[in-house]
């Protein structure tokens, strides 16, 4: 047993003659100036602290989005539109790219439809084949995936803004859509067998408007839980557009909505529909998403 087991390590305090400074104090006094000096560089600009704060763009950069409207070769035809997204609805999740494609993809697409149009079909819900309907009497054609440059450079477009990967998605179907022709409120997802073995089910869809609509023509969720009155554009919607959130059509513009949640169960809200052309005709191209691989 140790007689001072306190005391063990504990050194007595060392004492500096008077008129001498510790070491310790010394140290401090030579960090309190390199402290201020340091506040002085910074306070007059001429030092910065590597902070990744956004540094103002030079006045001459051209902000991004203007960018993106003279975008040309290589990414797909034509010059597109300032490009922006509008979210119009949480319940369904739908959502407005402007100026989606150029005006020359829009032709483009129309010309290589044109002389392919059938009358459009609906598919059997027993079924699961194609039949003829009058819910829907518009004519149309499916357009294979990837079958060109300018097709490949939109579908990558689709994924690249949906996340969804270009093989998920079923061929480009064109419609067309004359005076008094609609399509009347549908699903787009499944509720048989049949048509989900191949991808699984329809997750979401892209609408592509290929021409603009004198009048009618509107896109219609019937379910959306948002007042149609206080939509900016609820006075230019025609009596069926106004019954729910109507989407008019315009030229390049797409419209993106979603058939399942977040938690992937299926989204009745997406109830969607085509008003009836009252002037005018309508084009427009779909693109259909899946869960899985959609193999062509
Ligand atoms: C819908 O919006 C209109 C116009 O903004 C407003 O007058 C009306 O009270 C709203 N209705 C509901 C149910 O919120």
């Amino acid at each position: 047993m140790s007689s001072r087991p306190l005391m063990r390590g504990i050194r007595p305090p060392r004492v500096y003659p008077k008129g001498r400074t510790s070491p310790y104090a010394i140290a401090l006094t030579v960090l309190l100036v390199a402290s201020a000096f340091l506040l002085v560089l910074i306070a007059f600009g001429i030092f910065s602290l590597p902070i990744n704060s956004p540094s103002p763009s030079p006045k001459h950069e051209r902000p991004r989005r203007a960018r993106s409207a003279v975008q040309s070769s290589g990414d797909g035809l034509g010059e597109k539109g300032q490009q922006w997204t509008e979210v119009i609805s949480w319940e369904p999740r739908a959502f407005i790219y402007h100026n989606f494609l150029s005006k020359e993809e829009c032709d483009y697409l129309i010309e290589l439809a044109k002389p392919h149009m059938v009358k459009s079909t609906v598919v059997d819900s027993t079924t699961g084949k194609s039949k003829d309907s009058r819910v829907r009497t518009s004519s149309g054609m499916f357009l294979q995936r990837g079958r060109d440059k300018v097709i490949r450079a939109i579908e990558k477009r689709i994924a690249d803004y949906t996340f969804i990967p270009v093989e998920h998605g079923e061929g480009l179907q064109i419609l067309h859509y004359e005076i008094g022709q609609k399509y009347e409120p549908h699903y787009d997802y499944f509720l048989d067998e049949f048509n989900t073995r191949n991808g699984g089910q329809r997750m979401a869809t892209l609408l592509m408007y290929l021409s603009d609509v004198e009048e009618g023509g509107e896109t219609i969720f019937p379910d959306a839980k948002v007042n149609s009155s206080s939509l900016p554009w609820h006075d230019e919607l025609s009596e069926c557009g106004k019954r729910g959130l109507g989407v008019k059509a315009k030229a390049g513009d797409a419209l993106l909505f979603w058939s399942m949640k977040p938690d992937a169960t299926l989204d009745p809200l997406s109830l969607h529909g085509g008003c009836p052309v009252i002037r005018g005709n309508k084009w427009s191209s779909t693109k259909w998403m899946h869960v899985q691989e959609y193999k062509a």
